[in-house]
């Protein structure tokens, strides 16, 4: 991939559901950074629940949450990119990596490019993408990008990737992702919306919300090649077109 002129670097946020160290997870991500890092210039803040996942397994209060978990929400709600990737437990995401997200502010992440990966232990799972993972991110509003990566046991060795096929996966996935990014890195940095320093984020109470959910505007219906200015992506200034 040719190098890119790009107005700022581009703040990548990468989270590993992965829970053991070493993890084949958190290597399946090393690869895919390796790949983006050779076409674009990008700050890499990496999150592993290997790290922080046994400050976050007890909590149910945003508030309570101790100050490395705290440090991963506002990383990803202020991501220009995220590059989440997890093993498979139980066809599914580990649930610690469920648990993150269900702290993530709602509206954080609308339209933000998320590329999406796994490693499983059978080819079986691999669809753990598609019914695991993009329903996750498109809850969010997020741009799920079409091409996903998918690793089994056998694409390593000593935990690394070893495998020629997943290797060119890897290149077609962030070959593909490039174009996204580079506009995202066109964008003024993301803000979080500070709704988590008001203590509405606790999972065991009923967030107050409209009965249907207010959509992001697509750019398109906002005006003919305008787009959506990333202050009107608070929520508190969407225009509510499904309800
Ligand atoms: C508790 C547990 C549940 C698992 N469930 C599945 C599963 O349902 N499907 C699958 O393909 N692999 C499953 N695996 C295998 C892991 O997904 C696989 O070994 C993965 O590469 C481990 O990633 P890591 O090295 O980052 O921990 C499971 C492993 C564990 C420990």
């Amino acid at each position: 991939m040719s190098h890119y002129q790009q107005p700022r670097p581009l703040k990548v946020v990468a989270v590993s559901g992965g829970l053991n160290t070493p993890s084949k997870t958190e290597s399946l991500l090393d690869a895919i950074l390796n790949e983006l890092q050779n076409a674009l210039a990008i700050n890499v803040h990496y999150i592993k629940l290997s790290e922080i996942g046994t400050g976050l397994g007890g909590v149910i209060s945003r508030n309570d949450l101790p100050a490395s978990v705290q440090q991963a929400l506002s990383a990803i709600e202020t991501a220009d990119v995220l590059i989440v990737g997890t093993p498979v437990y139980r066809a599914s995401f580990t649930g610690l990596f469920k648990h993150l997200f269900d702290f993530v502010d709602q509206f954080a992440l609308v339209d933000v490019p998320v590329l999406l990966a796994a490693s499983g232990g059978s080819d079986r799972h691999a669809l753990v993408l598609e019914h695991q993972l993009r329903p996750l991110f498109s809850f969010f509003q997020a741009q799920t990008l079409p091409i996903g990566v998918y690793a089994t046991d056998q694409d390593f060795t000593n935990y690394q990737v070893s495998s020629s096929v997943l290797l060119e996966r890897i290149k077609l996935a962030a070959t593909r992702a490039l174009p996204v990014f580079q506009y995202a890195a066109t964008l003024p940095a993301r803000q979080t919306n500070g709704q988590h320093k008001q203590g509405t984020v606790k999972l065991n109470q009923p967030i107050a919300q409209p009965a249907v959910l207010p959509s992001a505007q697509a750019s398109g219906i906002a005006g003919a090649g305008q787009e959506l200015p990333v202050e009107q992506r608070n929520p508190a200034t969407f225009k509510v077109v499904n309800g």
